[in-house]
C-alpha cells in the first residue's frame, strides 16, 4: 500500500549494529555492548508496540556470526537464553507472540529449549509478533526454500506450470509473515548483510549513525516519521498513485 502522510509501518525490521563499538568506546569488553543491546531490545518491543507497529523483526544472530571468537558466540547464546527466560512472563502478560526465522535447529540445546517454550506459550497471540532472526541468512533461506519447493513440485502439491512468486514465497521462513515495510540499520553502516533480501524488496530503509545500545524511542520515532514521508510506489508512477488517477 502507498503511504499516506504519517503512516505507521505494519512491520519494522532492524539490523541491530554497533554493540561492539559502543563497548570499545568505553573501554569495556564487547559483551558489555551486547548486554546493553539486550536492554535496547526490551525498550524497542514496548516502543514499537506503543506506536502501533504489529511485527518487529530483529536480526539477532546471522549465519556468518559463527565466525566470531568462540567466547563472543558463547556469550551471545548465553544472553539469548537469559533474555528468553527473563522475558517469558512479560511476553505472555503483554500478549506478544514470539516467532523465529533461521536455522534454529543448529542453536545450542539450552537456547532451543527456551525458544520452544516461549513460542508455545505465546503462539495464540495475534496483535503483536516479535520475530527473532537466529542463525539467519537470506542465502541459506533461499537454499532451504528451494529444497522445500522442489520437494513440493516432486510430490505434486505445486502445479508444474505455477511460476508465481506467491507459491515460492510459501516456502520461505517468513511464509506466514508480512514483508517488512521499514528496515532500520543502526551504527552508520550502509549494508543489508544478508538480511531479508527478498522480503525487503519494497521496504523503505532508514540508516542511523546511532549505535544499537544508544538507540531509543526518540530514534525509533524519527525513523518512523521519515518512513511516513516516503512515497511507496511499488513499481508504479507517482501519477498513478494519486487518488483520482485513471489507471
Ligand atoms: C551487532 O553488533 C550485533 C550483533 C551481532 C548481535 C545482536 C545481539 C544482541 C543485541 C543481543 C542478543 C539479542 C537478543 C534478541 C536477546 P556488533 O557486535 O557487530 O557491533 P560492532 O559492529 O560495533 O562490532
Amino acid at each position: 500500500m502507498p503511504n499516506s502522510p504519517g503512516s505507521i509501518p505494519h512491520h519494522v525490521a532492524i539490523i541491530m549494529d554497533g554493540n561492539g563499538r559502543w563497548a570499545q568506546q568505553r573501554g569495556l569488553p564487547r559483551i558489555e555492548g551486547h548486554r546493553r543491546g539486550v536492554e535496547t531490545v526490551r525498550t524497542m518491543i514496548d516502543a514499537t508496540k506503543a506506536l502501533g507497529v504489529r511485527y518487529l523483526t530483529l536480526y539477532a544472530f546471522s549465519v556468518e556470526n559463527w565466525k566470531r571468537p568462540a567466547t563472543e558466540v558463547g556469550a551471545l547464546m548465553g544472553l539469548l537464553e537469559f533474555f528468553l527466560k527473563r522475558e517469558l512472563s512479560t511476553l505472555v502478560r503483554d500478549q506478544i507472540r514470539l516467532r523465529t526465522i533461521g536455522r534454529t535447529d543448529q542453536l545450542p540445546e539450552a537456547v532451543r529449549r527456551q525458544l520452544d517454550a516461549t513460542i508455545a506459550a505465546t503462539a495464540h497471540f495475534t496483535e503483536y509478533t516479535l520475530v527473532l532472526a537466529l542463525n539467519y541468512g537470506s542465502r541459506t533461506e533461499v537454499v532451504d526454500a528451494a529444497r522445500a519447493y522442489a520437494a513440493a513440485l516432486a510430490a505434486g502439491t505445486i502445479q508444474a506450470d505455477d511460476n508465481s512468486w506467491e507459491s515460492f514465497a510459501r516456502h520461505l521462513y517468513t511464509a506466514d509473515l508480512p514483508d517488512p515495510d521499514l528496515v532500520i540499520r543502526t551504527s552508520g553502516e550502509y549494508r543489508v548483510s544478508n538480511f531479508m533480501l527478498l522480503q525487503a524488496a519494497y521496504a523503505e530503509f532508514v540508516f542511523t549513525p546511532v549505535l544499537w545500545p544508544d538507540f531509543g524511542p526518540a530514534e525509533l520515532e524519527a525513523a518512523v516519521t521519515a518512513y511516513g514521508k516516503r512515497e511507496r510506489r511499488f513499481g508504479q508512477t507517482s501519477e498513478q498513485l494519486k487518488p483520482d488517477a485513471s489507471r
